[in-house]
């Protein structure tokens, strides 16, 4: 079987190479994303695998469909880049790796967290260059603190689990609360009200339209002075503008993201020689009170491990023509 790997860094080969036992494949690494301009690369192609700043849209499923390719392989959980409906109709299947490991995200909004408020990278900066001064390095005690989780599946769930043992009162919103967290004392608020009483709130949900700039200016308008946001699911449940407003006026306190809404033209590349080709993003890099890492949530061994496991069995299963238990219907 032939399979197109789509965004390919050297990690990502590595890992293939490393756990495919199965002889009849023969992968071919792009380090392009996937998109209707990079769509003719499939022809040939069984399989097309792709990660999470691939654009999967109408126009790139039907160029993919008219050169063979019969398997969409997914190597993320979230498919908000992938046109699930257009998949559909061209009796295209997709496939995905829907839990790989909670905790290396959770893990990374922990961090992200715990960074911003404690200033451990300006610390390090600083001792580095002889500066053994505390001023501006103060931080608060997350004991007691409220924390707000939007979304309280297998990432969201790992998070509250974490933040428990700081000692934080835990309230989140999800349509569907999940009992086990209820027992850990876990509140289950409206949506209105893990906004308004959280000191801190971290974003666990997927995107969809739904979901879309869940954080914008009025959202924001209801927030305690000096919230922190974490945010490590989808770049666009952020309205970037609105937020950058919300830092200008300080409201917004903190402000910690893994994931960027026009992240596709700029993570995951070494720009560091280059003009920076996105405004917004510089204009976020100069407040003093943001921290950006670029999508490295899930980059752990193990979860580099447990994607590249699960998607090379999804694209067995595919070939061997028996059912695929991680299709996206
Ligand atoms: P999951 O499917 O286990 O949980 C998502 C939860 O969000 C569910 O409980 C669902 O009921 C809830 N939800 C859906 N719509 C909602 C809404 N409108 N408001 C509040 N809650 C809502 O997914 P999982 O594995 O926890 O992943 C969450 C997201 O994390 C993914 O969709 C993906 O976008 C992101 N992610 C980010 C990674 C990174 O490296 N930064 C890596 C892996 C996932």
């Amino acid at each position: 079987m032939k399979i197109a790997v789509f965004s390919t860094k050297p990690y990502d080969q590595e890992y293939f190479e490393r756990h495919n036992k199965n002889a009849d494949f023969e992968f071919t690494y792009f380090e392009t994303t996937l998109n209707s301009r990079t769509a003719n690369l499939t022809a040939g192609f069984d399989v097309v695998c792709v990660f999470v700043n691939d654009q999967v849209d109408e126009d790139t499923i039907k160029k993919m469909v008219d050169h063979g390719v019969r398997l969409i392989a997914l190597r993320c959980a979230g498919y908000n880049n992938v046109d699930i409906e257009s998949a559909k109709r061209n009796q295209l299947k997709v496939v995905r790796v829907p839990a790989y490991s909670p905790e290396a995200v959770a893990e990374h909004a922990v961090a992200l967290l715990l960074t911003l408020n404690r200033k451990t990278h300006k610390a390090y900066n600083r001792v580095r260059e002889g500066n053994f001064s505390l001023n501006n390095l103060i931080g608060f005690n997350l004991h007691g603190k409220t924390v707000g989780v939007i979304g309280t599946g297998r990432i969201g769930a790992t998070f509250c689990r974490i933040i428990k043992g700081f000692g934080c009162k835990i309230i989140a919103f999800d349509k569907y609360p999940a009992d086990e967290l209820i027992h850990l004392g876990v509140v289950y608020l409206p949506l209105t009200e893990v906004f308004q009483q959280a000191d801190i709130l971290s974003l666990h949900c997927p995107l969809n339209p739904d979901t879309k700039h869940l954080i914008n200016a009025h959202t924001l308008s209801l927030m305690k002075e000096g919230v922190m946001i974490i945010n490590t699911s989808r770049g666009a449940l952020i309205n970037t503008a609105d937020i950058i407003e919300g830092l200008a006026e300080q409201k917004v306190g903190y402000l910690g993201i893994d994931v960027y809404e026009q992240e596709e033209n700029l993570f995951f590349k070494d720009l560091s020689e280059s003009i920076i080709p996105d405004d917004l993003i510089v204009r976020l890099i100069g407040f003093p009170n943001v921290l950006i890492t670029s999508h490295q949530a899930y980059f752990t061994k193990e979860a580099m491990r447990e994607i590249t496991i699960t998607t090379l069995e999804n694209i067995e299963d595919f070939g061997k023509g028996i059912a695929l238990k991680n299709e996206i219907v």
